[in-house]
C-alpha cells in the first residue's frame, strides 16, 4: 500500500533505529535520551500500585483531559490562571503531534533552533510544516535572526526548548527569554516552551519559564520521563483554555485518553513527600557523572574538537574537525560505543557542523571513562585534522 506522501518525506529516527543496537552486549550507550534505569523511582510507587487492584474505578474510561485530581494538582502546582487549562498526554511527545495536527496546516511556518529536538522535527515534518531554522548560540537562539524571521515571514509557532537544550545542552539566559517573551508578543508567534529536561539543574540559578513572559502567548509542555520513568509514557500540555480546547478534541481522536490508572499513579508519585528528594539525588548522579565525563573528554579528545559545558539536561554537544560524523558514528557502534551524529538534528538539506550528541545521564563513571577511551580512538581515526 503506498505511504502518504507525508510519510514518505520523513526518515525513520537514528536513534530509535540504533536503540538495540546500542543495547548489546558490551556497547557502551551516549546515544538515547536515556535517565538512569536504576534510578527510577520505584520504591516511591510502590504502595500506590499495589493499592491500583483496591480501585476499580480507575480502570473505567476517563475525561480525555486527564484524571481530576491530577488535573487539579498541575493547576495549583503550575499556577494556572483561571483562563488557562491542562491536558494530560501519552508524554509530551503527543503534545507536540496534537499541536501539529490542531494547528499546522501543509506549508505553515514553524521556526525551530538548529540543531532541533529529532521528535519535533519529526512531528511537524509529518504535518508538512515549513520549518524554518534560526542559529543557535551558547545563550540561545540569535535574536536578530528570529526577528528578522518573524518580521519577514510572519510564522505560526516558534517551538524551543530553552532549558538544556536537546541536543546541544544549551541553557537560554534571562535577556533571552524576556526578548523572545516579547518577539512572541509583538510577533503574534505562538511558543511552544517543551521543557523536559527543566528539574535536572545540576548547578547555577533556575531562570523563569519563558513563556512566564508571555503566558496568553504560548503553550507549554512539560514532561515526567526524565524525573520519574519514560515507561509511563506522562506528559502535560498547558496554556489558554481556547488553545487547550482544540488539543483535546484531537486527542479524542488519537487514544481518547491517557492511561488513567498510570495517572493516579503519577500523582501519588509526584505528591509523595520524597520526591523533592528523589530529584535532588538524580541531580547530584548527573552532575558527578557530568563532571568526570567532561574531564576525561578535556584530558582525551585531539585537537579541533570542541565542547560548551552545561548546567544540567543530559547531553554534551561535540564540535568536531571536518570529518563524515555518520561514518563516524557507525565506526564507533563497531568500536562498542554508541553515540549520535549531528546531522540527524538538522532538517535535511541543512548546512552542518559535524559533531556528536553525548548522553551522560545512562551510562555509570566507570562506563563513561571506557567510553571516552573507544570514542577519541575512532575521533582519530575518522576525523582529518585530528
Ligand atoms: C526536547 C524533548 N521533548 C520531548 C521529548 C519527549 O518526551 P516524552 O517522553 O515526555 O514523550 C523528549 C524526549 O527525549 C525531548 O528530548
Amino acid at each position: 500500500m503506498e505511504l502518504t506522501h507525508a510519510l514518505q518525506q520523513i526518515q525513520p529516527s537514528y536513534i530509535r533505529e540504533i536503540l538495540r543496537d546500542a543495547q548489546a552486549p558490551g556497547v557502551i550507550s551516549l546515544a538515547g535520551g536515556l535517565p538512569d534505569g536504576d534510578h527510577f523511582p520505584i520504591a516511591l510507587m510502590e504502595k500506590s500500585l499495589a493499592s491500583l487492584a483496591q480501585n476499580p474505578a480507575l480502570f473505567q474510561y476517563g475525561q480525555t483531559a486527564g484524571y481530576g485530581p491530577l488535573l487539579d494538582y498541575f493547576r495549583s502546582q503550575f499556577k494556572l490562571p483561571e483562563h488557562h487549562e491542562s491536558l494530560v498526554c501519552t508524554g509530551s511527545q503527543q503534545a507536540l503531534d496534537l499541536i501539529a495536527r490542531a494547528y499546522v496546516n501543509p506549508s505553515d511556518k514553524v521556526v525551530m533552533e538548529a540543531p532541533s529536538y529529532l521528535g519535533a522535527l519529526q512531528v511537524f515534518g509529518l504535518a508538512q510544516a515549513n520549518i524554518v531554522s534560526v542559529s543557535q548560540q551558547a545563550d540561545g537562539p540569535n535574536l536578530a535572526e528570529l526577528e528578522a524571521c518573524f518580521a519577514e515571514q510572519s510564522p505560526k509557532l516558534f517551538y524551543a526548548v530553552p532549558d538544556f537544550h536537546n541536543p546541544t545542552g544549551v541553557t537560554w539566559s534571562l535577556e533571552v527569554r524576556q526578548k523572545v517573551a516579547q518577539l512572541c508578543q509583538q510577533y503574534k508567534v505562538t511558543l511552544i516552551e517543551d521543557v523536559p529536561y527543566r528539574e535536572l539543574r545540576f548547578t547555577g540559578e533556575m531562570l523563569p519559564l519563558v513563556s512566564s513572559f508571555c503566558p496568553d502567548q504560548a503553550l507549554v509542555l512539560r514532561s515526567y520521563s526524565k524525573i520519574a520513568t519514560p515507561g509511563m509514557r506522562m506528559g502535560v500540555v498547558s496554556g489558554k483554555s481556547e488553545w487547550i480546547a482544540p488539543l483535546v478534541k484531537v486527542k479524542q481522536s488519537a487514544d481518547l485518553h491517557s492511561s488513567i490508572p498510570m495517572q493516579a499513579v503519577l500523582l501519588d508519585l509526584i505528591t509523595h513527600p520524597d520526591f523533592p528528594s528523589h530529584i535532588e539525588k538524580l541531580r547530584v548522579l548527573y552532575q558527578e557523572r557530568y563532571l568526570s565525563f567532561a574531564e576525561q573528554l578535556q584530558a582525551k579528545l585531539p585537537q579541533g574538537c570542541h565542547f560548551n559545558p552545561v548546567e544540567g539536561g543530559m547531553f554534551v554537544w561535540l564540535t568536531l574537525p571536518e570529518c563524515d560524523d555518520f561514518a563516524l558514528a557507525k565506526a564507533a557502534l563497531t568500536n562498542k560505543v554508541a553515540v549520535v551524529p549531528s546531522s540527524v538534528f538538522y532538517k535535511k538539506g541543512e548546512r552542518i557542523t559535524p559533531g556528536l550528541r553525548l548522553n551522560f545521564t545512562n551510562a555509570t563513571a566507570e562506563e563513561l571513562v571506557s567510553a571516552v577511551e573507544r570514542l577519541v580512538d575512532v575521533i582519530k581515526q575518522e576525523c582529518k585534522t585530528a
